[in-house]
């Protein structure tokens, strides 16, 4: 089975490293599809010196294909670039530029029309978590996937990471990960299921063996190269 290691640098790798690292990268492995999102800015140059197989995505794009909207970054405009991914939906940008469902479904629009594919994101926070109302949440965070969604990305691909695991060190338990991802395979036959939240190289292993996860979405270990291809290794070693 294919594995898929996505590495999600948010704001927080320089230039000159995400250069470095993209353009020395030799770890593709046998079955392993590996990915970096790089800040927008990046995004020219990571994709003229990517070397080795290492697929780039975008960490977001706008609900708008083109016109007047100062800031924003069309769906066209990526897949000008050859981008490979687009995420959508992380939990920073719901909860701190308080993206909507309605913001979503027109970027899931956008990237079907220019053929890019999405990494959507969902999750709960502890607050729902404590209030035993994950499956509510989740229900409602994908009432954005419908049939169109399901048959226009082919797999399409979904990262559940747990607000409160994420950047916190506290990842969510095996039994839990593997709670929300047969609901999830259930819910959405077919989807590609990776888990983040404070994945390290020392728990991906155990994280990569739970039922139901295809791969991992990870923020701060994804920055370092070395990191990153032993994560990649793993997961090959896995794939059989
Ligand atoms: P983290 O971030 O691995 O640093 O917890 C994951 C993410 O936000 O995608």
């Amino acid at each position: 089975m294919k594995r898929y290691i996505f590495g999600n640098w948010k704001m927080a790798q320089a230039r000159t490293k995400a250069i470095e690292f993209v353009s020395r990268w030799s770890g593709s492995k046998e079955n392993v599809e590996a990915a970096v999102f790089p800040s927008f800015v990046h995004l020219g140059e990571c994709i003229r010196e990517r070397k080795n197989g290492l697929k780039i995505g975008a960490q977001d794009c706008s609900t708008e294909m083109e016109g007047a909207f100062t800031g924003e970054v069309s769906a066209r405009m990526l897949a000008e670039f050859g981008m490979d991914y687009v995420l959508v939906g992380h939990s920073e940008r719901r909860a701190r530029f308080g993206e909507s469902n309605e913001q979503l479904k027109a970027k899931l629009h956008q990237l079907s029309l220019v053929g890019l594919k999405p990494v959507f994101c969902c999750g709960e926070s502890l607050e729902i978590r404590k209030a035993g109302k994950v499956f509510d949440l989740l229900e409602k965070q994908l009432e954005v996937i419908g049939a169109a969604e399901m048959n226009a990305f082919k797999p399409l691909i979904i990262a559940y990471e747990p607000v409160w695991a994420i950047g916190t060190g506290v990842t969510a338990s095996s039994s839990e990960i593997e709670e929300v991802h047969a609901w999830l395979s259930k819910k959405l036959p077919g989807a590609v299921l990776l888990y983040g939240g404070s994945v390290k190289l020392e728990n991906s292993e155990q994280i990569l063996r739970i039922p139901g996860v295809h791969g991992l979405l990870i923020g701060g270990a994804s920055l370092s190269p070395e990191n990153f291809e032993a994560i990649c290794q793993i997961a090959s070693r896995l794939s059989v």
